[in-house]
Formats: structure tokens, sequence, C-alpha cells
């Protein structure tokens, strides 16, 4: 098989990258180790930035998202027993939309099928060669176990944090940069009415909490816990306690325990590699990057990625112009690593760590700054609704 943009990975990164090229009029074939199914209902991350909301919009992706996504104009921050509002329309003139990950990938998908795209799901199998070549290849076997070989002009790596593409780079190449938090989150799912319309970020001496949601019928929380937590000590009943408890002080929110439906603990990790490109190949989305969930930006920083790739291509194959492809990597890395900073700020502030009772005055003091001057906030909601596209 022959194509011009072999992709690997079917998740935001690589399904959105086939979607721009196809509109580019560039020829695309995405391989998914995983099933359709699986990745239509994987739950992961909620909220997309402005500018993510606004190219699945201008690319005629958006319908969905625009008649069931949740528009929040700003989060409160909790500490101390109350609530501070971050007005992030009055700050910025922007606002994010909270919309589940894989209902954009199940969007996705659907453009990619009606466009009469080619993917192959449960492939085993995958890897890739002669990367400083002309020709690079993708070989795997498809559902059926028949070995395929995809000749490409290049390949996206955007097969996720465990995927093949990063390790196919020769050793030596990379530079890595990474910090491993000393908690995780046990993040659940339930069948419960928000307790509000907006997010609450919560920083409390029993550890940070998350109260999010996906409808209004379905709240989405997370609780800071141990990496090594054992989900199966969380009955419902425990989870609901830990939350209010978190939650406690003025002004409480009113919890109203339902089932949990889904529940799974992730692990907290910055992490980066530089540069995101070998000869042929370039990393997008979790492959090159990953940020602890605290700002909400690894997809949107996986969609980011993908449209300065995207029209890289574009550039490539419309006007044969390949500088765009050699300064993908360092246009991309300019705002991964002020994203990096977000990610890392807000959980350094919201989390408990074992530094005692002078870091959580500290963090005290960095909250009621950051919620009282206009300046702070304003920083944080810059970020929050996401930086400009490079
Ligand atoms: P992925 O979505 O990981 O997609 C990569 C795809 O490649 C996958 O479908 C995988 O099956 C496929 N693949 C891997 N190896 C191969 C192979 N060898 N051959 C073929 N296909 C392959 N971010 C937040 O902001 N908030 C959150 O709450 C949040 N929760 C998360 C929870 C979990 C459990 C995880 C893992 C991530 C979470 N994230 C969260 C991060 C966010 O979901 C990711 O940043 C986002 O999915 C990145 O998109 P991607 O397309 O780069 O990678
Ligand atoms: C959600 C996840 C996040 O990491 C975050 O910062 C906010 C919301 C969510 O899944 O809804």
């Amino acid at each position: 098989m022959r194509t011009q943009v072999g992709i690997i990975g079917a998740g935001p990164a690589g399904l959105m990258l086939a979607h721009l090229l196809h509109r580019s009029g560039i020829e695309s074939v995405v391989i998914e180790s995983r099933s359709r199914d699986y990745v239509e209902q994987r739950i992961r991350a909620g909220v997309l930035e402005q500018g993510t909301v606004d190219l699945l919009n201008e690319t005629g992706v958006g319908e969905r998202m625009q008649r069931q996504g949740l528009v929040h104009a700003g989060i409160d921050l909790r500490f101390g027993g109350r609530s501070r509002r971050i007005a992030f329309d009055e700050l910025t003139g922007k606002h994010v939309v909270v919309y589940g990950q894989h209902e954009v990938v199940k969007d996705l998908i659907a453009a990619r099928v009606r466009d009469g795209a080619q993917m192959f799901f449960d492939v085993t199998g995958t890897a890739v060669a002669d990367l400083e070549s002309d020709r690079p290849v993708v070989r795997f076997r498809d559902a059926n176990g028949e070995p395929v070989e995809l000749v490409c002009d290049f390949i996206a790596g955007c097969d996720g944090f465990h995927g093949i593409c990063r390790p196919a780079i020769p050793e030596g190449v990379l530079s890595v940069y990474d910090r491993i938090y000393p908690f995780a989150w046990l993040g659940i799912l339930a069948e419960s009415k928000p307790v509000q319309d907006e997010l609450i970020y919560a920083n409390h001496e029993r550890g940070f909490t998350l109260i999010s949601l996906r409808s209004p019928t379905i709240t989405r929380m997370y609780l800071q816990c141990d990496p090594e937590e054992n989900i199966d000590e969380w009955p419902d009943e425990r989870i609901w306690d830990e939350i209010r408890a978190r939650l406690a002080g003025e002004d409480a929110p009113d919890l109203v325990p339902g089932p949990v439906i889904q529940k799974g603990v992730t692990a907290m990790r910055s992490y980066v590699v530089e540069p995101m490109q070998y000869g042929k190949l370039f990393l997008a989305g979790d492959s090159a990057h990953i940020v602890p969930p605290t700002g909400a930006k690894g997809m949107n920083l996986a969609i980011a990625d993908v449209k300065v790739l995207a029209e890289a291509f574009d550039a490539f194959y419309g006007r044969g112009d390949s500088g765009r492809l050699a300064a993908y990597s360092e246009t991309c890395l300019r705002r991964i690593w002020k994203t990096q900073r977000f990610s890392w700020w807000m959980t350094s502030m919201l989390h408990r760590f074992e530094g005692g009772a002078f870091d959580h005055r500290v963090q005290l003091a960095e909250l009621d700054y950051v919620t009282t001057s206009r300046a702070a906030s304003t920083t944080l909601a810059e970020n929050y609704v996401g930086l400009p596209f490079e």
C-alpha cells in the first residue's frame, strides 16, 4: 500500500491530523491498535480551549459539540473553606467548552468515515522503518492478521505516550525532560446532578479535589490519591465522603451522591522530548509530551501540534516549501513549554505535597493573590482558555 502520510494512532492527534490533511487534499491512512468501539468509549479529558473549539467548528466537525458542549465562562478556586471565581470571559473575552474527549473522537471518526478515508482498527505488531529514507514504511497486521506494508512520504507518530514511534528514534537523538509527581488522581464518572454549572478546583489539607461534569445528569470528579492506590478500596460511599470532606466550609457545594459508573487512577507526570521529529517521522500529542491534568491541557496540546503539522504538510505539498516541516518541532515546543509551565504551576498550587505546613501556607497565599489581583487572575485565565496557536 502507498500513501502520502501514514498516521499511527486514532486518538485526538491522529484523527484531527487525518481530517485536516483531507481538507488540504493530502492523502493519509490511520492505523490504530484498539477497536473503534474502544477509542470511542475511552473516558479521558473534558475541557476544550477556545482555539480547539474554533478549529473543530471551522473545519466542519463541531456541530454536535455546539449542541451538547457546555460553555464555561469561569472556574472556582476553592481554598480555606470558601470558593472564589476566576471569570474568563470578563478577563480575556474567551471561554472554554466542556465536551468529553471521546465525543471529539467519535465526531472525528464519523467525519473520516463520511469522507471515505482509510482507517485500520484492531491492528497488531505495528512497526516503523526506513525513517531517514524517502520511503519510510509502516508495517502491521490488520484485524484479520494479514501483514500489511504501508509505504509513505512521511509518518506521523500520534500513538500516545506508550506508542512505538518515539522509541523507534535512535538512541542519542532525543533529549528527555521528565518530572514524576508523588501523587495520582482517582477519577470517577457518576450518575449525579452536578453541584454547580462551573468547575471547582479545591486545595484542601486532605488533598486536591476537582469537580467537573459531562452533562446535566453526569458528574466527573477527581481526588488526589497515592500513585499505588488500590481502587478496590474505594467503594462509592468512601469516594463521596472524601469529596465532601475536601469541599467542606462556607458555602460548601451540596453533593448529591449517585451511582459511580466508571473509576480509574491516572498517574501525574510532566514529560517532553526534543526534538519532536527525526527524518521523515513527526511526533505529535502524547507521543512527544505529557502534562499533569490539572490545567486540562493534554488533548488541547495534541490538537495544537497537529494544526502546526497539517499546515507544514500543506506548505510542502502545495508550494514545495519544506521550511515549515523543518521548523515543526521548534514551532510546537515554544507553546508546549509555556503550557508545561502552566500545568506544573496549577499542580503545584493545588495539591498537597509532603512539604508540610509552611508550603501549605504559601499555597494559600498564592491562591489568595491569584483570586484577588486582576493581573494574577488574568494570567491564570489566559492560560486556561488557551494561549494563541503558534
Ligand atoms: P492518545 O489519545 O493516547 O491516542 C494515541 C492512540 O494511539 C491510542 O488510541 C492508542 O491506542 C494508539 N496506539 C498506541 N500504540 C499504537 C500502536 N503501536 N499501533 C497503533 N496504534 C497505537 N488530560 C486532561 O487534560 N484531563 C484529563 O482528565 C485527562 N485524563 C486522562 C486519563 C488517562 C487515563 C490518560 C491516559 C490521559 C488523560 N489525559 C487527560 C490526557 C489526554 O487524554 C491526552 O493528552 C490525549 O489523549 C492525547 O491525545 P493523543 O492523540 O496524543 O494520544
Ligand atoms: C476535566 C479534567 C481535567 O484535567 C481538568 O483540569 C478539568 C476537567 C474533566 O475531565 O472534566
